[in-house]
Order: structure tokens, then sequence, then C-alpha cells
């Protein structure tokens, strides 16, 4: 028996990375899976590598009209929504006096509204029990030059998930931040880092970690999975950060 039967779970951005891993557990738990991203081939041949039990609506997350229409898929197949992983995010970094109008609302318009919207689209398809769990990030905590719009976006989603705490919990419905630390997916090559920046900040990443290695998916799909679960279920409003220690020390 697996420890999602009979759930239904969206995950945005589960094309590639955490997200992808995740919809892998959650499917592997007995879930059904919606996966979401703006790639139509990635999303394909994420759904075949995960196999029954997901399925995948194209949609960009910062658009209303693509979160209706997720809204709209999920009411009519599903008639409910028992999990959210709100996880689809950018990271590009900038030095604050590079930042554009142009970066700046990019970053905001996905990490943040998008974020906002899509719990927002989705909440009312919750039954009490329903559990939503944000992707945030370390970085939210932390000061970090080059990512002063992205760590200010993962700081205003730990405080929805307070926010929405107070406002859901009399609903039976959590919301927890799950905070990633440097974790081992393609986001920085996907957001114009060098392949020698990457090695760089996993060395130095490695050095400064407790546990001695950088993170993987499967460690964020394990957390996500507790987060989703009854195991959980007295945890609302927290942002639970898996880092190796990281951001601790
Ligand atoms: N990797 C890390 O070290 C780290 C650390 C802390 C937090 N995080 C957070 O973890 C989350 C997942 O990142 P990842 O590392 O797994 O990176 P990833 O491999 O780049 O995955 C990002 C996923 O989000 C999707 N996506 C991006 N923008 C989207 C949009 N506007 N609408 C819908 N889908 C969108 C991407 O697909 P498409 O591009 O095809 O849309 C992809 O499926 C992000 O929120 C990120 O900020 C990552």
């Amino acid at each position: 028996m697996g420890k999602l039967d009979g759930k239904i779970a969206v995950i945005t951005g589960a094309s590639t990375g955490m997200g992808l891993a995740t919809a892998k557990l959650f499917v592997r738990e007995g879930a059904e899976v919606i996966i979401t991203g703006r790639d139509q081939a990635a999303l394909d041949a994420a759904v075949l590598d995960i196999g029954k039990g997901a399925e995948a609506i194209r949609g960009d997350i910062s658009s209303l009209a693509d979160l209706d229409a997720l809204r709209a898929h999920v009411e009519a197949r599903h008639g409910r929504l028992d999990i959210l992983f709100a996880n689809a995010g950018v990271g590009k970094p900038g030095l604050f006096e590079e930042v554009s109008d142009e970066d700046f609302d990019f970053t905001v318009g996905i990490n943040f509204k998008g974020t906002f919207f899509t719990v927002q689209k989705l909440i009312s398809l919750m039954p009490a029990g329903g559990s939503i769990i944000l992707n945030t990030s370390i970085q939210g905590v932390r000061g970090t030059a080059g990512l002063s719009v992205y760590s200010a976006t993962k700081a205003a989603l730990r405080s929805l998930a307070r926010s929405l705490t107070a406002e859901y919990g009399p609903k039976g419905i959590r919301i927890n931040a799950l905070a990633p630390g440097f974790i081992d997916t393609d986001i920085m090559r996907r957001n114009g880092l060098s392949e020698e920046m990457i090695r760089e900040m996993k060395t130095q990443s490695t050095a400064h970690t407790p546990l001695g290695r950088i993170g993987t998916g499967h460690d964020i799909a394990k957390t996500a999975l507790f987060l989703a679960t009854d195991e959980s279920e007295f945890i609302t409003g927290v942002e639970l950060t898996v880092d190796g220690g990281w951001a601790q020390v």
C-alpha cells in the first residue's frame, strides 16, 4: 500500500529537477499526479519517464489564463485536489545595479506572483486534509550577492505560507514551505551560469555543508512526501530546510 493511494496531486514545474523527482516518488506512492511546465516536449519526456499515474498540462504559472486552464482540467477530470507542490521557479542571478525592470518583473512574475496565483486558483478544489507545499529556498533567509530579486521572492513565499496558514488552518488545509539548499539540478545552467561557475559553486557548497555533499532531487522529493502525508498532519505554517545543515552553520 502506498502512502498516497487515491490522492490527486499537482506539481508545477515538474518536467525536470526536483519537481520531476517528486512526481516520480508521488506516483510510486500511489498518487495520480498532474505535472506542469512551459515546454511540451520536456513534459512529454517526463510523463514517459514517470510512467502510469502521471499526466501533463502545459502552462506558464505567470499566466492567469494558463492557471485557469489548469484549474478547469483538475476540476473536470478529478473533481478535487489533495496535494499541491508549488515548485515551478526560476533563478536568474544579477548584481543589484544591473537588475533591469524586465529582469525584476520576470523573476517576481514567476516566483512570487505566479506561485501566489497558482495557489489562489487551486485552493478551493482542496477538501479538509489538503496539503500545500511552497518551494522556497535557504536564500530567502540569507544575503547573497547577485540574488537580491530571487531571494526576496522566496522570502515572500515564506511569508505567504504564514498568511495562508492563518486563513486556511480553520478549514483543515495545511500550507508549509520547503526550503532547499544547493540541489543538483539544471536550474543554474538554464539561467545562464557557465559550467565553470557551477563547478565552483558545487565545490564551495560541498565544503560548507556539514553533511558533506550537495542535495539531490530525491532529498527534496522525500521531504515533500512527508509534508504531503498525514505523517506531518499537525505541522503547518513552517519552513522546513533541506540543505544538509548548510544554512545553520
Ligand atoms: N536547485 C537548487 O539549488 C534550488 C535551491 C533552492 C530552491 N530551488 C527552487 O526549486 C524549484 C525547482 O527548481 P529546480 O532546481 O528543480 O530547477 P529546474 O530543473 O530548472 O526546474 C524548474 C521547473 O520549473 C518549470 N518552470 C520554470 N518556469 C516556469 C513557469 N513560468 N511556469 C511553469 N513552469 C515553469 C521548468 O520547466 P519549463 O522551463 O519548461 O517551464 C522546470 O520544470 C524552483 O522554485 C527553485 O527556485 C532550487
